[in-house]
C-alpha cells in the first residue's frame, strides 16, 4: 500500500504526540531555532517542536499525510512551513538549520539513506545537531512497525559512521513499548542518535 493510502484514515496512524524520543530530546534545541524535520508524516513532531518554540520546516511527500500535518498544526495554533518533498530529487540546502530531523525514515534503501544522511549534514550549520530516531535490526522479530528489512534498520555503529568526525552527544539502542497510534504499537528494537556537526 502507499504512503499515501496509508495516511487516508481519518485516524493519525503514529498519533498525534511526538515520538518519545522527540519529546525527550527536545530540550536541545532553543527556542527560536531553525529546525527541518524530513518525511514528516501526519505532522506529530514538528507540531509539537514548533509548541517548544522552534521555527519547523517539515518535508512530506504524501499529500494525506500534509493535510492532516496542517490540520494539527491549526488545532494547536501552531506555524508550520510543509513543503511537498519528495527526497529522492531534493536539493538540500546548504548550512542553514539548527537541527533536523529524520524519525523513522526506514522506508530508505542503504544508497538512498546515505544521500539523506548526507543531505542532513549538508543542511544543518557549523554546530547544528542531527536527530535520528527508528528501528534497530533486531526490530523484525518484534513485527511491530517499520520495514522488516534489515539493511533499512540502523545499529549505533552504522549512525556514527554516517557522521564520522560528529559529535555523539546522545546515542542508545535498545528494546522499548511503542504506544503511537496503529502504525506503531508495542515491543521495539529502537535506536536513538543525537550529534553535533563540527565546527570546521
Ligand atoms: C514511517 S513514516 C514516519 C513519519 C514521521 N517521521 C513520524 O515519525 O511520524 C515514513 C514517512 O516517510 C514518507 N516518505 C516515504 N518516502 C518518501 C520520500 N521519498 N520522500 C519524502 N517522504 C517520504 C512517508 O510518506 C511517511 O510519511
Amino acid at each position: 500500500m502507499s504512503w499515501n493510502a496509508r495516511f487516508a484514515g481519518e485516524d493519525y496512524l503514529y498519533g498525534k504526540a511526538p515520538a518519545a524520543f522527540v519529546a525527550a530530546q527536545a530540550w536541545r534545541i532553543a527556542p527560536g531555532s531553525k529546525v527541518l524535520s524530513v518525511a514528516e508524516g501526519e505532522g506529530r513532531n514538528a507540531v509539537f517542536l514548533a509548541e517548544q518554540g522552534a521555527a519547523m520546516t517539515a518535508l512530506e511527500a504524501a499529500p494525506n499525510a500534509r493535510a492532516k500535518a496542517l490540520k494539527l498544526a491549526q488545532e494547536r495554533g501552531v506555524k508550520l512551513d510543509l513543503i511537498d518533498v519528495d527526497l529522492r530529487a531534493f536539493t538540500w540546502p546548504e548550512a542553514d538549520y539548527d537541527a533536523v530531523l529524520a524519525c523513522y525514515i526506514q522506508f530508505a534503501d542503504p544508497a538512498f539513506r546515505a544521500k539523506i544522511f548526507d543531505g542532513l549534514a549538508r543542511a544543518l550549520k557549523p554546530g547544528g545537531l542531527v536527530l535520528i530516531h527508528g528501528f534497530a535490526k533486531r526490530q523484525p522479530r518484534y513485527g511491530t512497525g517499520g520495514p522488516g528489512v534489515v539493511d533499512q534498520l540502523y545499529d549505533l555503529d552504522l549512525l556514527r559512521d554516517a557522521f564520522p568526525r560528529w559529535d555523539v552527544l546522545y546515542q542508545a539502542d535498545y528494546d522499548g513499548d511503542l504506544d503511537e497510534g496503529a502504525g506503531h504499537s508495542g515491543r521495539a528494537a529502537l535506536v536513538d542518535f543525537v550529534a553535533q556537526k563540527p565546527m570546521r
